[in-house]
């Protein structure tokens, strides 16, 4: 691409703008552009009124509350994806010359997934001090919107999307499993069945979770439906319900990483559970990755699973890689 009369029609626009107009193009949303840039929604759009008054044209419009490119908006997504890219791929190439002394990783992971994550990439930054790394953590449905937009350099998710264009292995074992108040009626009784499960309020996840998508996926399949008392879009407001009593909740085990199971709940003894899923960690197939994404990658393969499940103190001799040696 000649990219000469672009920069000719953007000059006095920031690199900065052209990432804030992605996002927005990207996320069809101001707020969510904001929130996933840490920005202010009045920041986020002043920055695209800026770029649109170098274009000369209206980048977005506005029809109800939905957020959509116009032509000239369309052209210049296009473009800005293709040199954004261009940007990534000079800066990794520029990084792997400098092997693991230096450079970025950019990890993001389901919402769930921040009960281990953040301790991984503890122990590999002590590893390689040089090395930066960005943490984003959100649900399923928008993790994998970033996905197919190529923005980070490695996912790790409950269930990868099922198509060959994925490269995805698992890594951590990820059990499902019924939790609910410590006091709760069920608690202690064994072998309790779905369909008496089925009868009681249940806690849920919000839409375009892949925890709420593994309680439907076992309820269909068994011709029954989780009677939902309430939705919430985190793993810790279900915990404070369910410790409330207002019902049973299906969650992934590592949500009780910090308090185990001395805390005010417990997990119950329902027949088919816990539910064997696992964490995978992968990218696109046709991605090629950096010397550090690829060491991250290696790392989490070989010593991944030992890191999720060590107490949440772990021993010191993580960051020196004596697990390796175990
Ligand atoms: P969630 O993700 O935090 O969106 O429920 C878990 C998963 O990907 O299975």
């Amino acid at each position: 691409m000649d990219y000469a009369p672009l920069l000719r029609l953007l000059r006095g626009s920031s690199l900065r703008q052209l990432q804030v107009f992605e996002a927005v193009a990207r996320l069809r949303s101001f707020r969510k552009a904001a929130d996933e840039l840490f920005l202010t929604q009045p920041s986020v759009s002043i920055q695209v009124k800026k770029l649109s008054e170098a274009v000369g044209l209206p980048l977005f419009e506005h029809v109800g509350k939905r957020v959509h490119l116009t032509e000239a908006g369309a052209s210049l997504y296009a473009a800005c994806r293709e040199v954004l890219e261009v940007l990534g791929r000079t800066e990794m190439k520029l990084a792997d010359l400098k092997g693991l002394k230096e450079g970025h990783l950019k990890l993001a992971v389901a919402t769930t997934a921040k009960y281990f994550a953040p301790r991984m990439l503890g122990v590999f930054c002590q590893r390689y001090p040089g090395i930066e790394v960005s943490l984003k953590v959100t649900n399923r449905e928008r993790l994998l919107e970033r996905l197919h937009a190529n923005i980070d350099d490695l996912y790790i998710i409950g269930r990868p999307p099922e198509s060959p264009d994925m490269c995805f292995e698992p890594f951590v074992p990820n059990p499902l499993v019924v939790m609910a108040a410590r006091t709760h009626p069920l608690a202690g009784e064994r072998g309790i069945a779905l369909a008496r499960l089925a009868e009681e309020p249940f806690i849920i996840r919000e839409p375009g979770s892949g925890t709420r998508m593994a309680v439907e996926t076992l309820f269909t399949a068994h011709g029954l439906k989780p009677r939902v008392r309430m939705e919430l879009g985190s793993n810790e407001a279900i915990k404070h319900a369910l410790a409330g009593g207002l019902g049973v909740a299906v969650l992934s085990r590592h949500t009780l990483a910090l308090e185990g199971e001395s805390g005010p709940l417990t997990v119950l003894d329902v027949e088919g559970f816990p539910l064997p899923w696992h964490w995978y960690v992968g990218y696109p197939s046709g991605k090629e990755l950096s010397v550090v994404a690829r060491a991250f990658l290696d790392y989490l393969q070989g010593e991944g699973r030992l890191i999720a499940e060590l107490p949440v103190s772990g021993p010191e001799d993580l960051a020196t890689g004596a697990l390796s040696r175990r």
